[in-house]
């Protein structure tokens, strides 16, 4: 923890450690693992440690902390307490946009600094959430996982390539339970998509086209002029994290909104009017991964697991024009992948802002659906799971299900911090398509053609794209030292 920054106490101190049931978290969670395993051997667990029917003891369920609760923490902290978890402690640096969650869960301890947080509640605590935006991703991660906490992170992973490294590496180290909120690869959608394409359904596979709706919020924009005053119930300071400082702005002003407002697929207006905090961070490149970042890791998800797809060698993208600091309007990336084992190179191409593959002729002039995934292979096309060819989808009509369909991202993630299997997006796997992401960002905001060399973490051409793998950290945050 940086001692050069200045942090605001936790809104309410947090109470000395109650005397635990059990010694500490460590031993809960494997006292945890092995209720479950006995529950799943003899299902008889005494009362005493369950606790009265329905009403399990506190002590029995996961201890969880979220940070940044006042968006879509709110409703995937409620999934994650439908799936199992208590909701122990909560983080955010916005009284007034978390108010709800507060008020959801007043038991709940509360924070405004994720480091405060993590030190208060050290063994209370057995996993963590997080739904900051994109560019605390990394710190909050990296500072739980090195406390060995579970973690369950909002895509995507991190804002930049080296952050997502360093977030893999710590998980791999922390050997905890981790899961990313992409779309599941497990459900019963995508293990279909993946079996039809095993059984050779549309031959092998050597392109696909992604297309999505976004942005839902203004990008191509200059930073508008002036500073508002920073409300009182929001750190700025702790919002910017590791970003360089810039003012507040609270909205756009009048002209540059209609702009916004324009700019968007279909002039549809952004959900909110806010400059940057909440929610419109999305289109910043400082703080967001633009249309790409947002949307990508949901749609590459069962791609990659369909087609075992590994890092992609070369990325090229064309976009509408791209000012500094934030992402396009509209863009198209394309990567390549390199054969694999049997299974030929494919091309995954990604368009956004309302832009979409040609419609293919198997469609019969219906249109395409405004977001979807479309595989080409040698003797066929699928739609998502939909095979197009009539004659092919009465072939595979009964093709078995081989894959296990799961219970989703929160339950896959508790069972994983029960000690049940890994989680279907676990940072490992998440890592691969936070990266892909990442990389067509960097192909969009240098305009060049990217060839990429993994193992090195490098771009073997042009030497100046490496420059955005890891840019600096600033106001006194460290990776090294979270
Ligand atoms: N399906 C999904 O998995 C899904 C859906 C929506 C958003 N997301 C992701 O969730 C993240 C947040 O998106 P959102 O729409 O909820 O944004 P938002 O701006 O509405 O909410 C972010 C919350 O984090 C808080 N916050 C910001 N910095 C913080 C910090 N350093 N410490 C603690 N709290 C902090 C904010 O005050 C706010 O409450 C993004 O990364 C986004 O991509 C994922």
């Amino acid at each position: 923890m940086n001692p050069n920054i200045p942090r605001p106490l936790p809104h309410r101190t947090a109470p000395p450690s109650p005397a635990p049931l059990l010694p500490d978290a460590c031993t809960r969670r494997r006292f945890l693992r092995q209720a479950a395993a006995a529950s799943a051997a003899l299902t008889l667990i005494p009362r005493h440690v369950l606790g009265a029917p329905g009403t399990p003891a506190p002590n029995s369920r996961l201890q969880l902390a979220g940070v940044g609760v006042g968006g879509v923490g709110f409703s995937q902290l409620q999934a994650c307490a439908r799936a199992g978890f208590h909701i122990a402690a909560l983080c955010d640096v916005d009284d007034a946009y978390a108010k709800k969650a507060y008020d959801r869960w007043p038991q709940a301890r509360r924070y405004r600094d994720f480091r405060d947080l993590l030190q208060a509640e050290g063994d209370r605590i057995d996993a963590l959430y997080c739904a900051t935006p994109d560019h605390t991703h990394a710190l909050i991660t990296v500072a739980a996982l090195r406390r060995k906490k579970h973690v369950c992170c909002v895509k995507p992973l991190t804002r930049t390539v080296h952050e997502s490294r360093v977030v893999v590496a710590e998980a791999q180290k922390a050997g905890v339970a981790t899961q990313v909120t992409a779309a599941a690869n497990t459900s019963d959608t995508a293990c279909r998509s993946c079996e039809l394409i095993a059984a050779g359904a549309i031959g092998p596979v050597r392109e696909v086209h992604i297309w999505s709706s976004r942005p839902l919020w203004p990008q191509g924009m200059q930073r508008p002029p002036g500073e508002d005053p920073v409300p009182a119930s929001l750190d700025w300071k702790l919002w910017l994290g590791p970003a360089p400082a810039r003012p507040y702005k609270k909205q756009w002003p009048q002209g540059h909104y209609a702009l916004a407002q324009a700019n968007l697929p279909g002039g549809k207006a952004p959900s909110y009017s806010a400059v940057y905090h909440p929610w419109n961070f999305r289109g910043w490149w400082d703080f967001g991964t633009g249309a790409l970042g947002d949307m990508g890791c949901h749609w590459l998800n069962t791609p990659f697991r369909a087609l075992q797809l590994d890092h992609p060698a070369r990325i090229r993208a064309t976009s509408t024009k791209v000012p500094p600091e934030t992402a396009p309007l509209a863009s198209i990336v394309t990567f390549d992948f390199p054969a694999r084992a049997s299974r030929p190179s494919v091309r995954v191409v990604w368009h956004d802002g309302g832009l979409q593959p040609p419609c293919p002729s198997e469609m019969d002039g219906q249109p395409l659906p405004e977001e979807g995934t479309l595989y080409v292979g040698d003797e066929g096309k699928m739609l998502g799971a939909t095979l197009l060819s009539p004659a092919r989808a009465k072939q595979f009509e009964s093709l078995p299900r081989t894959l296990e369909r799961r219970g989703g991202t929160w339950a896959e993630w508790h069972q994983a911090c029960q000690g049940g299997p890994k989680a279907g997006c676990h940072f490992a796997w998440a890592g691969l398509l936070n990266e892909t992401v990442l990389l067509g960002n960097i192909a969009i905001r240098t305009g060049k053609h990217l060839e990429w060399n993994a193992p090195r973490m490098a771009f073997t051409s042009p030497q100046d794209a490496n420059a955005h793998l890891q840019p600096p950290y600033h106001n006194g945050w460290s990776l090294d030292s979270i």
